[in-house]
C-alpha cells in the first residue's frame, strides 16, 4: 500500500509518499517564508496562490524521484483542516481530483492528527496509548490518545497558541518572521535571573493554557528596562523559560492525572531545544518516555499527512466522494 500525502494548511506546500512496508519513500517541501516575510506574517491569499503554483510540480517530482506510477498508489491523504480555508482548498481539490482521476480513495486528515502521529515516522515509535503535547502556530493541545482516531482533548490554550506567542513576542523584539526560531536563538545570548515572567495558569488546577499575557510582560519589561541588545536577549530568555516551564509543568500534571507513561511532543514549537531538554528532564523524573519527531517533521510537512492517511486506511477509515475543507475543526 502506497499513500500520497498532501499538506497545504498554511505556508508550507508539503507532499510525501508513504509505503506500507518501506515507510517514507519520498517527500518534498516548499516553504513560503520568503514570500510572507516582507509582511511580517502569513498573507492568506498569497499562501493559497502559491500552493496552486507549487503543488502539482511537487507531486510530479516525488513520484518521478521514487519511480512510482499513479496505478501503484492505494490512496491520497490531504489536510482538510484546521487552517487557512483558501490554502486548504488547494490541497483538498487536488487530492480529491487526482483520487477521482486515478480511481483510488481520498481521505481528509486533521492537521493536528498529522502532528500527533509524526513520531511514527521515526525508528522507535511510541505504543498506544500515550499523552500528546501539540504545540504549533495555531494550536496548543494536551491530548489523551487511545488509538488512531480516538483523541480526548484534556487542555488547550484559551487565547494565543504557543507558536503564536513566540511569533508575536519575537515581533516586539524586532525579530523577523517566523519568530519562534529567531527568538530561541536570541535567548541563547540572554542571562539567567535578570527578568522573571509569570507561569500562566499553573497556580490553579486544570490543564488549559494562556499565553497572551507573556507578550504583555515582554513589552512592559522592554519599555521599563531600555532597548539595548542585552535587554532584548534577556527578555527572550525570560519569555522562553516561562513558556517551557509552563508546558513542562502541565505535561507533568497530565501524566500524573492520566497515569500515561509515554509522552509525544510535536508541532512547530516541538523543535525548540530548550523545550525538549526541559520536558525530557521532567519525564525522566516521572519515569516516563518522551517521543519527538525529527526536527524537520516538527513543523508542517507532507510526510506526517501521508503517514496519518496510511494509519487511517489501515484502521478502516474511508469516506464519501466530497471535497472537504474546514477552517475550524476540533480534534476530539
Ligand atoms: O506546526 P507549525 O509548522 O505550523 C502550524 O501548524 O502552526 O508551527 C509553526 C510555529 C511557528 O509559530 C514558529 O514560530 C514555531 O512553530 N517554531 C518555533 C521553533 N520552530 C518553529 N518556536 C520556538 N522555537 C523553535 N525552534
Ligand atoms: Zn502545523
Amino acid at each position: 500500500m502506497i499513500i500520497l500525502g498532501i499538506e497545504t494548511s498554511c505556508d508550507e506546500t508539503g507532499v510525501a509518499l508513504y509505503h506500507g512496508e518501506r515507510g517514507l519513500i519520498a517527500h518534498a517541501l516548499h516553504s513560503q517564508i520568503a514570500l510572507h516575510a516582507p509582511f511580517g506574517g502569513v498573507v492568506p491569499e498569497l499562501a493559497a496562490r502559491d500552493h496552486v503554483r507549487r503543488l502539482l510540480p511537487l507531486v510530479r517530482r516525488i513520484m518521478d524521484d521514487a519511480a512510482i506510477q499513479p496505478r501503484e498508489l492505494s490512496g491520497i491523504a490531504y489536510t482538510a483542516g484546521p487552517g487557512l480555508i483558501g490554502a486548504l482548498l488547494v490541497g483538498a481539490a487536488l487530492g480529491r481530483t487526482l483520487a477521482f482521476a486515478w480511481g483510488i480513495p481520498a481521505l481528509a486528515v486533521h492537521h493536528m492528527e498529522g502532528h500527533l502521529l509524526a513520531p511514527f515516522l521515526e525508528p522507535n515509535p511510541p505504543e498506544f496509548p500515550f499523552l500528546a503535547l501539540l504545540v504549533s502556530g495555531g494550536h496548543t493541545l494536551l491530548v489523551d490518545v487511545a488509538r488512531v482516531g480516538e483523541y480526548r482533548v484534556l487542555g488547550e490554550s484559551l487565547d494565543d497558541a504557543v507558536g503564536e506567542a513566540f511569533d508575536k513576542t519575537a515581533q516586539l523584539l524586532g525579530l523577523g518572521y517566523p519568530g519562534g526560531p529567531a527568538l530561541a536563538a536570541l535567548a541563547e545570548q540572554g542571562h539567567t535571573g535578570r527578568f522573571h515572567f509569570p507561569r500562566p495558569m499553573t497556580d490553579r488546577p486544570g490543564l488549559d493554557f494562556s499565553f497572551s499575557g507573556l507578550k504583555t510582560a515582554a513589552i512592559t519589561t522592554l519599555r521599563a528596562a531600555g532597548d539595548d541588545f542585552q535587554t532584548r536577549a534577556d527578555i527572550a530568555f525570560a519569555f522562553q523559560e516561562a513558556v517551557v516551564e509552563t508546558l513542562s509543568l502541565k505535561c507533568q500534571r497530565a501524566l500524573r492525572e492520566t497515569g500515561q507513561r509515554r509522552l509525544v511532543v510535536a508541532g512547530g514549537v516541538g523543535a525548540n531545544q530548550r523545550l525538549r531538554a526541559r520536558i525530557t528532564e521532567m519525564a525522566t523524573q516521572e519515569n516516563c518516555r518522551v517521543y519527538y519527531p525529527r526536527l524537520e517533521f516538527c513543523t508542517d510537512n507532507g510526510a506526517m499527512i501521508a503517514l496519518s492517511g496510511w494509519l487511517r486506511f489501515q484502521a478502516g477509515f474511508f469516506e464519501p466522494l466530497i471535497i472537504r475543507a474546514r477552517a475550524r475543526w476540533p480534534l476530539g
